[in-house]
Parts: C-alpha cells; structure tokens; sequence
C-alpha cells in the first residue's frame, strides 16, 4: 500500500517507514525538518537498499501538500509530524496549538479532498492525565492534561473522531504511545534530541557516553516500590511495527478505534539506571532532585487489546532498549549531526 509518512523524518516516523518496507509497502516521506535531519533518509537507504519519496512540506502548507498528494496518490497517512516537547508547549502553547492542531485541520481537509480517508494518529498516554486506574486500558476516562502539548493530542483525538462520526468513509485509528526509548539495532537510526533531553533514556544516554554530568532523577517520593517514577518503557521498533499492524486494521468501515501501545510493565527511574548500566557495563551517576511539575507517580497500560485485534505484541525487553539505545548513542554522540 502506497501511504504517506507525515513527519517520518522524525524518530518514531524513520523507524516506522523501515518496518513499512520491510512489510511490502511502499512509504512516502512528507516532513518541515523542524526537529529532523536529513541524514535520516540516507540511514534509511542503508538499512533498507531503497530510496524512500521525500517531500520537505510542512502539514500546513495546503499547496505544498496538494502537489504531494496528486503526485503520489496515497491510500493511507500515518501522521506523526508535530511538536512534542512539553516544556516548550507551556512557554510557546500558540504555536503548538497552530502546528498541531492547525496543521491536522489542514492535512486532513487535503486528504479527504483527494479522496484518501484513512489516518492513522500518533497520540499519547498523556490524554489520561493521571491515570483513574492502572494498567490503564483504552476505556480509562481521559483525563487533565497539564500543558498545551498534552492538550493538543487530546483535542486532536476528538476531533478525528468527530470527523468519523460525521462521514463513516473515514477510516481512523487513534494509537496512544506510552515511553518509547531504543533505537534501530544497526545503530543507525535513533532519537537525536535537540539541546539539554527533556526524556529520561536520551538523558541517561547522553550522561553515560559523557555530554553531561549525571542524572536528575525527578523525585523519589512517589507512591511507587523505590519512591521514582514508574512508566512504560517500549522499543521504538515494536512500536514501528505496532503501525504496520494496525494499516491492516484501515479497512473499509472499521471506523474509529483506538489502541495503547505499551508492553504493559512498569520501570521506575532507578529500575531503568540499574538495567541500563548491566546491559552496557557503563555507570551512570545520579542525584536525587525535587520532583518535575506536571509528573504523575505511575502509568503502565494493558497492551491486551492491541494483541487481540491488531495482533501486535511488543517483543523487546528493556534489555534490548537499553542496549539498542547505547549502540546508537555511542556510535552518534551527537546524533545525526555526528555525520554532518
Ligand atoms: P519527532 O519530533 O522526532 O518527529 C516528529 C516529526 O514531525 C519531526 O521530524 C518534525 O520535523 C516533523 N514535523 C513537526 N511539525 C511539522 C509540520 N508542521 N509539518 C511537517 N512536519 C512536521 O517526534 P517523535 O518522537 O518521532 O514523535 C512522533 C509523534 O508521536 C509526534 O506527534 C509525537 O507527539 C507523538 N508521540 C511521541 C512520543 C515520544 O515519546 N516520542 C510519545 C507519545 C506521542
Ligand atoms: C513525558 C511527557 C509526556 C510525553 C512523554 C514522551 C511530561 C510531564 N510528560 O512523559 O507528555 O508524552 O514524555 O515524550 O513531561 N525523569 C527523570 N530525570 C530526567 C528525565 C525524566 O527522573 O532527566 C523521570 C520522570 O520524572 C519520569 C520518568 O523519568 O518519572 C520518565 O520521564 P520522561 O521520559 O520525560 O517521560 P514522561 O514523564 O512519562
């Protein structure tokens, strides 16, 4: 199937056009570059052997984007280009309301005017909030968010699924990521985080391989076994693969659904530093600090539904996340900017 990758430049968006690929399909790149290198395309051609369409649109661009779509005819979109750092959304919440939520607006209303009704959405476990229970599954009531990037996948949310309910051509799948972290196991592709990390596995990364100091760990007084925060750490090639699964899913009348993406295990920071530091035999020294506003003690989903009806299961432990994780950042100290 032939299906566009908006902001596949991008780290879950690279590693899911490998996975398309290596499933038969035939991928299409749509990004701005605004958080993403160009190098990435070449890493793709290396690992796959094929030269992937780019198109260096932003989701805004109606023109830009109308060219994309008469040249390429796509059946489907996978739309993962946004903003995505949640500190920023809280200093500059215009501009991630004006590309997050103006720029679906408008991909959407180009889809649909080339006749192309499937999207597939990169949502978040932050449209729970604080979870009301865990392991949190799709029907947990979607909660508080607590900055303007949480808000912008929320409202994004509802308002494809209003766009289902008003026209059942459309076909939408809503997928809400929980932590993913690791990289590609050639070491070839990864995240490659603008300045200081805001996430936790880049940051542990970034002090094992000596850009920084040591680790802030963000509280250990939490309602949690070691008092730091517990999430749900996933490979960011399962869930590449969890997005060829569900493409399956885009069938003609099945509507609106919605799946978590997660392995269903809960680490906390600590578990993370320990398991990090056995896969890869490097210390990583840290400090306890106050905790970060915003963060919640524990979120872990139950993945059951995704195997169920997608049937997509992660296979990767944090083993291999910590070590796929390692390799790339070893390997790319200073991420795709280490080959420029
Ligand atoms: P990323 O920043 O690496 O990728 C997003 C890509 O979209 C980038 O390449 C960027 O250049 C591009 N982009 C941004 N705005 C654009 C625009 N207006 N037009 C065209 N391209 C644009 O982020 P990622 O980690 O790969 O995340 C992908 C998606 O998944 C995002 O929507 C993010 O919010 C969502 N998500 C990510 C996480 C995570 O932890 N990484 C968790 C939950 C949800
Ligand atoms: C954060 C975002 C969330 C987003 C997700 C993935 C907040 C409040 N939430 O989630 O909206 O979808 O990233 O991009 O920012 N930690 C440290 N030290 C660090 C970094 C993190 O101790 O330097 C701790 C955090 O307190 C948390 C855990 O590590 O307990 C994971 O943090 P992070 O990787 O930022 O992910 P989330 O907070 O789950």
């Amino acid at each position: 199937m032939k299906i566009l990758v908006a902001g596949g430049a991008g780290f879950i968006g690279s590693h899911t056009v490998v996975e398309l690929i290596g499933a038969g399909h035939e991928p299409v790149i749509m990004d701005n570059l605004y958080n993403a290198s160009r190098e990435v395309l070449s890493r793709i051609r290396t690992i796959t052997g094929r030269e992937v369409p780019f198109y260096q649109t932003d989701i805004r661009d109606r023109e830009g984007m109308e060219a994309v779509f008469q040249a390429e005819k796509p059946e489907a979109v996978i739309h993962f280009a946004g903003l995505k750092a949640v500190g920023e959304s809280v200093r500059r919440p215009w501009e991630y309301y004006d590309n997050n939520i103006t720029g679906t607006l408008t991909l959407v209303d180009v889809m649909r005017k080339n006749g192309c009704k499937n999207i597939i959405f990169s949502s978040s476990a932050t449209v729970y909030g604080d979870p009301a229970f865990v392991p949190i599954t799709e029907d947990c009531p979607k909660g508080q968010c607590t900055n303007p990037y949480g808000w912008t996948k929320s409202m994004l949310e509802q308002v494809l699924g209003d766009i289902q309910a008003a026209d059942p051509e459309w076909n939408v799948i809503l997928l809400r990521y929980f932590n993913p972290i690791g990289a590609h196991a050639s070491g070839l592709m990864g995240e490659s985080p603008n300045g200081i990390p805001n996430n936790l596995m880049p940051y542990v990364t970034q002090v094992a391989v000596g850009k920084r100091d040591r680790l802030h760990v963000f509280g250990d007084n939490y309602d949690t076994p070691d008092g730091t925060g517990v999430r749900d750490y996933i490979h960011v090639v399962d869930l590449a693969k969890g997005h060829v699964c569900a493409l399956k899913k885009l069938a003609p009348g099945s509507g609106l659904s919605i799946y978590n993406l997660g392995t269903g295990h809960g680490y906390s920071v600590l578990d993370i530093v320990k398991n990090f530091e056995e896969a890869t035999g490097v210390s990583v020294p840290y400090v306890i600090d106050p905790r970060r506003e915003g963060d919640i003690a524990t979120c872990y989903c139950s993945a059951e539904k995704a195997e169920r009806e997608l049937g997509w299961k992660a296979q990767f432990g944090i083993r291999e996340m910590c070590e796929d994780s390692w390799r790339w950042q070893k390997n790319n100290p200073d991420g795709y900017e280490s080959a420029t």
